[in-house]
């Protein structure tokens, strides 16, 4: 009985296998199981170990190669953990792949697939991304915001320097500091610190802000396997709706209060060379003449996408830099050195300084390729049938591009599993053709790449220039991921910092 189940087994995965070279398909690992597919290879990360997806994928496209179709469910999904193979998916197949699968978040968090994140490839994206470009994360209006991002980085220049050398979490700073830099942003106003005015709208707001990070981290197993959506008392997706609602109406009430304050001169904050708009203000004032594109559903979804898109990224790789940087002491002193050599003692760094500090640019570099916040990028899919490794892709299969595996295979990066920025010396920007590209590529490729690049800059540089810092015991800092959207760390960094000789002079003159 044994041997002939054993035989059957070994009929049906021939069989298969054959099956797939004539339909020209991408490898697939064996079984594929009725209704899950292949989601049982998942089930660490689905379960009780909760591994992270990147790493289980990375151990599946080690056996079947760098391009490799899996099944979830109902649902065709391609892994790709090659410079090769993500060019081709992200340049020559460039179009064909800029669209997005239609998973549960994006219908109840992103309106209705209609937000810049979850929106499929079109008109209504394409203006979105305009939008978002030109009137939002453009050079021009984030140097008229600069101020904003310098006296934030500075209030928790000050925080920090009355720690007296307590332990300190690291990720709450870090969070805190870019929320108060997108809502100063967004709506002119500050929830987290020193003078937080409304405080019961603060309060509401940080209640919003930690259960998106909640609800909006958990893998939904529903969108591979529809019947289950429904199933248990309240469902992730009920959860969804409830928080949808909340977030869209706490965005209402800061449309309706510009909107009624129009002209109030008081809430246009003063700013070097004249009067700086909140972003708020700015898409307000263009609907006057284009009121078709700038709906009140468009500008809360596109300062919704702003705010939690670009906060969880930027402070978990401020956090990964941190961590990495507290075990390599010597790396923190010849970053410090550089910021001594270039900035001195007698002012902080600030942001047009960034260019000149090339040591601190390639700790970026390393932080993101050892620890990218997007470990899959956003999930694509293939809007009609293309050719990826030479093999077929079907129409409507997810894309999901193993960033991780790519960046830390030592077959593209010697010595891939050390902390070495110096391999990144003499190299320009943070793009290293298709095996390193930690805000993607191409057309869905990440639009807030240089606020990023900025806030992560001026915060690292200040906190290295300012003070002397420790870990809160000899051991080295635990590493692993946790699982999540953005590729958190497992545990919160808690440190402790010095201020430096020079330092309570430079905040006094803040
Ligand atoms: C270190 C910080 C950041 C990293 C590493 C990062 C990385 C990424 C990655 C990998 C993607 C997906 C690209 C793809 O699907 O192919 C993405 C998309 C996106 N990012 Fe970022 N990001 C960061 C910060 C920000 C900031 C600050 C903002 C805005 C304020 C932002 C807004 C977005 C948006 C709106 C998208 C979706 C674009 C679209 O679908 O068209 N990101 N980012």
């Amino acid at each position: 009985m044994v041997i002939q189940f054993l035989l059957f087994l070994a009929f049906y995965a021939i069989a298969r296998r054959l099956l797939l070279k004539v339909r020209n398909l991408p490898p697939s690992p064996f079984p594929t199981l009725p209704v899950i597919g292949h989601l049982h290879l998942l089930k660490k990360h689905l379960h009780l170990l909760k591994k992270p997806l990147h790493r289980s994928l990375s151990q599946i496209s080690r056996w079947h190669g760098p391009v490799t179709l899996l099944q979830f469910g109902s649902r065709h999904v391609l892994v790709i953990s090659s410079p090769a193979a993500a060019e081709e998916c992200l340049a020559k197949n460039d179009v064909i792949f800029a669209n997005r699968p239609r998973l549960l978040a994006g219908k109840h968090l992103g309106y209705n697939y209609t937000s810049l994140a979850w929106s499929p490839y079109g008109n209504h994206w394409r203006n979105l991304r305009r939008i978002a470009s030109l009137e939002i994360l453009s050079t021009n209006r984030l140097l008229t915001l600069l101020s904003i991002r310098t006296s934030e980085v500075r209030s928790l220049l000050r925080l920090l320097a009355k720690s007296g050398g307590q332990s300190l979490n690291m990720k709450s700073a870090f969070f805190e500091l870019m929320l108060n830099v997108m809502m100063q942003m967004i709506a002119g106003k500050r929830y987290y610190g020193e003078n937080v005015g409304e405080v019961e709208e603060a309060r509401k707001f940080r209640e919003i802000v930690t259960e998106s990070f909640r609800i909006g981290g958990v893998t939904n197993i529903g969108d591979f396997l529809p019947f289950l959506r429904w199933m248990g008392p309240k469902g992730l997706e009920e959860k969804m709706m409830a928080l949808h609602k909340k977030r869209d109406e706490f965005m209402q009430s800061l449309i309706d209060e510009s909107q009624s304050s129009e002209g109030d001169e008081s809430l246009e904050m003063a700013a070097e060379g004249g009067k700086r708009k909140t972003l708020i203000q700015v898409l307000l004032s263009l609907r006057e003449t284009e009121p078709e594109y700038y709906k009140d559903e468009t500008v809360k979804s596109l300062m919704l996408v702003l705010l939690l898109g670009g906060t969880d990224t930027s402070v978990a790789t401020m956090e990964w830099a941190m961590s990495a940087m507290l075990n390599h002491p010597e790396i923190l002193k010849k970053a410090q050195a550089e910021i001594d050599e270039v900035v001195g003692h007698d002012r902080i760094v600030n942001e047009s300084d960034l260019p000149k500090l090339s040591y601190l640019h390639c700790i970026m570099n390393e932080t993101m390729r050892m620890y990218p916040v997007g470990p899959l990028l956003i999930p694509h899919e293939s809007a009609e049938e293309c050719c990826v490794g030479g093999y077929r892709v079907p129409r409507g299969t997810m894309l999901l591009i193993n960033l991780f595996s790519i960046q830390n295979n030592p077959k593209y990066w010697p010595d891939a599993a050390k902390f070495k920025p110096e391999r990144f010396e003499g190299m320009e920007g943070v793009r290293d053709g298709y095996k390193m590209m930690p805000f993607g590529s191409g057309r869905r490729g990440c639009p807030g790449e240089n606020l990023a690049l900025r806030m992560v800059g001026l915060t690292l540089g200040s906190l290295i220039q300012c003070f002397e810092w420790n870990r809160i015991s000899d051991e080295l800092i635990d590493m692993t991921e946790g699982t999540g959207l953005s590729m958190p760390k497992a545990q919160p960094l808690l440190a402790k910092c010095r201020p430096r000789s020079f330092t309570s002079d430079l905040l006094s003159q803040a």
